[in-house]
């Protein structure tokens, strides 16, 4: 099956819209019949097109270390440890990481020097246990909020259901 023509006018939407958008279309988005890295894509490629962030991706588990999987934007560092940087923490700690000025996270990675803020949501499979995280960086300070803690929560419980 092929992804759905994505015709939204973004440019045109609030956040609050545009996340109500997402959350809708992701959904529909989602291929059963192929693997979670072909749906992973799309679902960066949805947020890149919606919100235009600087970098998005996934990060997953394997063995002990958090390895980088579909993503948009610059090229990004391969592999982070358990409790590292920001995913590494999101992973340890099991919870949303919400960072407003990156040089005052200890032990923030920086992939980029234009990223500013970031927000890392963790994934878990259907069994409960943690399957990796969601990175989403700005090159603007503070652009992350409670609001985007709640709708890329929700975000990433629709993907869970194809997570393996
Ligand atoms: N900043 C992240 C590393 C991933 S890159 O930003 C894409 C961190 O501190 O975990």
């Amino acid at each position: 099956m092929s992804a759905n023509l994505n015709t939204t006018h973004w440019e045109h939407l609030s956040k609050q819209q545009r996340y109500d958008q997402v959350n809708s279309q992701v959904i529909g988005l989602i291929d059963h019949s192929v693997d979670e890295i072909a749906n992973l894509a799309n679902a960066c490629a949805l947020l890149k097109e919606a919100f235009g962030w600087w970098w998005i991706g996934f990060y997953r588990k394997v063995s002990n270390s958090l390895i980088l999987g579909p993503f948009q934007g610059p090229v990004a560092c391969t592999t982070i440890g358990f409790g590292k940087g920001v995913c590494g923490s999101s992973w340890k700690e099991g919870r949303t990481i919400l960072v407003e000025d990156v040089e005052s996270f200890p032990g923030h990675i920086a992939c980029s020097a234009a990223s500013k803020s970031e927000i890392v949501v963790p994934l878990w499979r259907k069994d409960g246990s943690f399957w990796g995280v969601i990175d989403v960086d700005s090159e603007h300070l503070a652009h992350f909020d409670a609001v985007d803690q709640i709708e890329l929560e929700k975000f990433c419980r629709s993907l869970e259901i194809i997570l393996s």
